[in-house]
């Protein structure tokens, strides 16, 4: 799966003749699971129509800050453009367009939409060969990298003046793998392994019964695509639940009882940077599971329960290098507890829920959680969506690991 997909992409297409293959780069970018909207330069629209954009894209396509047609006009808002954009990428960028962008230059929209954005800007240059070598457009080049935007370099070829040299826009395809690999590229969990655990682990007490827990395994999967959207390569340990990731940088491994869980860990331990222990794993299973259904007879039946391992503990031992995060769910004395879990288990950072807020904890998608590191510095955050309680999380561990 490409690292676009699901990321918001704003195409920015100005005034080259190179505009009519911006109707394959919108399909490519749509193709890899990006979600598109267009903003325009008004001159651009001599060489590809809106209509043939806002197809292929699915949204409207922007080009003027109102609809100048339809006197109940709506202002077309740059800002709100600029903010929804993960990406901006401008291409075709003429010599034209380049040279405002260099020169904080606030003509039409598309401009004023990039002096709003806060995020990365890619740029693809098109022009004319004695364009693209002069030394303004170079100035422009530079100044545009000095502000941290990101040039896909011009090919040679024949160009639209019949004259063969540098200046020919990047192909569609290429534009998508130069972005793709930018991105990946710049990733801060870029090459490093990180093991999740994830879920409740179901005890067997027969072939049909067991010991289980209320966990969804949400809280895992999130933190698991957060990381993954990092850059990260994941190892998600998962006991039974019904949750579904579907990432080329997530292996899901998928495991009933403690017993193998604990094994799976310990298989991808040595390797691995990071380890974030976020199941609910038994802490007792039975001592003895039956081969046969049990029957019923008495009144009260007794199953006798044994310890299952303690798998963070038993990582807490071992780690080495490794960045070493565990959960706490407490009742009562929350801080106490999580604190005490915390020099128990040899960790690095603690993740508590406390089960007296509401909206944290099990099955839910909210979750309130508070991180105590090993120096005990505390940092409570609100109650979030487990999608963000994931990303913050990360956010703590880049900190931490100064990655
Ligand atoms: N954990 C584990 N293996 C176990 C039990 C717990 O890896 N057999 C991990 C959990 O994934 C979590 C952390 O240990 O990251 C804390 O789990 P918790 O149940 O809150 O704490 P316990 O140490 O089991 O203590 P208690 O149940 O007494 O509160």
């Amino acid at each position: 799966m490409s690292i676009l997909s699901g990321k918001n992409i704003l195409l920015g297409i100005t005034a080259g003749i190179a505009a009519y293959k911006t109707a394959s780069l919108v399909r490519l970018f749509i193709k890899a699971g990006a979600n598109v909207k267009v903003v325009m330069t008004p001159a651009s629209k001599d060489f590809i129509t809106p209509l043939t954009l806002s197809t292929l894209s699915k949204n409207p396509v922007y080009s003027t800050f109102t609809n100048e047609e339809d006197d109940n006009a709506m202002w077309n808002n740059h800002v709100e453009l600029g903010l929804w954009a993960d990406f901006f990428v401008i291409a075709p960028a003429t010599a034209n367009t380049m040279s405002k962008m260099a020169n904080g230059t606030c003509d039409n929209l598309l401009l004023a939409t990039y002096l709003s954005a806060k995020c990365p800007v890619y740029f693809a240059p098109a022009m004319d060969l004695d364009m693209y070598k002069h030394d303004s457009t170079k100035h422009s080049f530079e100044k545009l990298k000095s502000f941290g935007n990101v040039m896909i370099p011009a090919t040679s070829g024949e160009l639209a003046s019949g004259l063969v040299g540098e200046g020919r826009m990047a192909e569609p395809e290429d534009i998508i793998a130069f972005v793709e690999k930018d991105i990946l590229g710049k990733l801060p969990l870029r090459g490093k392994k990180i093991l999740i655990t994830a879920g409740p682990t179901y005890e067997a007490i027969d072939p049909v019964r067991f010991i289980g827990n209320h966990s969804s395994g949400k809280m895992g999967f999130e933190i698991a695509k957060a990381a993954a959207n990092l850059g990260a390569e994941v190892i998600l340990v998962s006991g039974p639940s019904s949750q579904h990731v579907n990432q080329s940088m997530i292996t899901v491994e998928r495991v009933k009882s403690a017993q193998d869980m604990y094994d799976e860990v310990h298989k991808h331990f040595n390797t691995c940077d990071i380890a974030i222990l976020s199941a609910a794993v038994a802490d007792y299973r039975p001592k003895n599971v039956a081969t046969q259904k049990i029957k019923k007879k008495e009144s009260t039946f007794t199953i006798e329960l044994e310890k299952t391992k303690d798998i963070l503990k038993s990582l807490g031992a071992i780690k080495k290098q490794q960045f070493l995060v565990g959960f706490a769910l407490e009742t009562n004395n929350e801080l106490e507890h999580a604190k005490g879990k915390l020099a128990a288990k040899n960790l690095d950072l603690i993740v508590l829920n406390s089960l007296n807020d509401k909206g944290a904890g099990f099955g839910g998608s909210t979750n309130k959680v508070t991180f105590i590191t090993a120096s005990h510095d505390i940092f409570a955050h609100e109650l979030k969506s487990k999608t963000e309680v994931a990303q913050d999380l990360m956010q703590q561990i880049l900190k931490q690991t100064h990655a």
